[in-house]
């Protein structure tokens, strides 16, 4: 799955895919967004350390699921192989994954 934009929906969103065992990767225009993204999915309050500390997840778990997400900084490189693109980018941006001539495939689902 690609995931495009990843501020608060895409890193949760890509949290929660990769917890369910999909590999994920995950783009954003900003890629100094990307190493602030993987540390919230980590270490943020929601994140994948808290997980763990609460008994959801293993140790283990917890290491696989960050293997399955791939910050990737083209948008080619994202959708290229995905089956399924998710863009979770504000409503004013234009349409990322349309604009990528490597998205004529993947079906898309857009946050509201
Ligand atoms: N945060 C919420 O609770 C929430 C709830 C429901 C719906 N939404 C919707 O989800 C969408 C994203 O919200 P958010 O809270 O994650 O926003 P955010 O500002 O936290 O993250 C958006 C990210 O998209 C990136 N971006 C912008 N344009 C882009 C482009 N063309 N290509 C790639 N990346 C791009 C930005 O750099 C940013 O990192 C919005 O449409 C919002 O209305 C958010």
């Amino acid at each position: 799955m690609a995931i495009i934009g990843a501020g608060i929906m895409g890193s949760q969103i890509a949290q929660v895919i990769a917890t369910a065992g999909c590999q994920v990767r995950l783009f954003d225009a900003n890629p100094a967004q990307l190493p602030t993204a993987m540390d919230t999915i980590e270490n943020g309050r929601f994140g994948l350390r808290r997980a763990v500390d609460c008994g959801k997840l293993t140790p283990d778990e917890r290491r696989a699921t960050l293997a399955l997400i791939r910050p990737v900084t083209t948008m080619a490189d994202a959708v290229g192989e995905a089956g399924l693109t998710v863009e979770a980018v504000p409503p004013s941006a234009a349409n990322p994954a349309a604009s990528s001539t490597k998205a004529s495939a993947p079906r898309k689902m857009s946050t509201p």
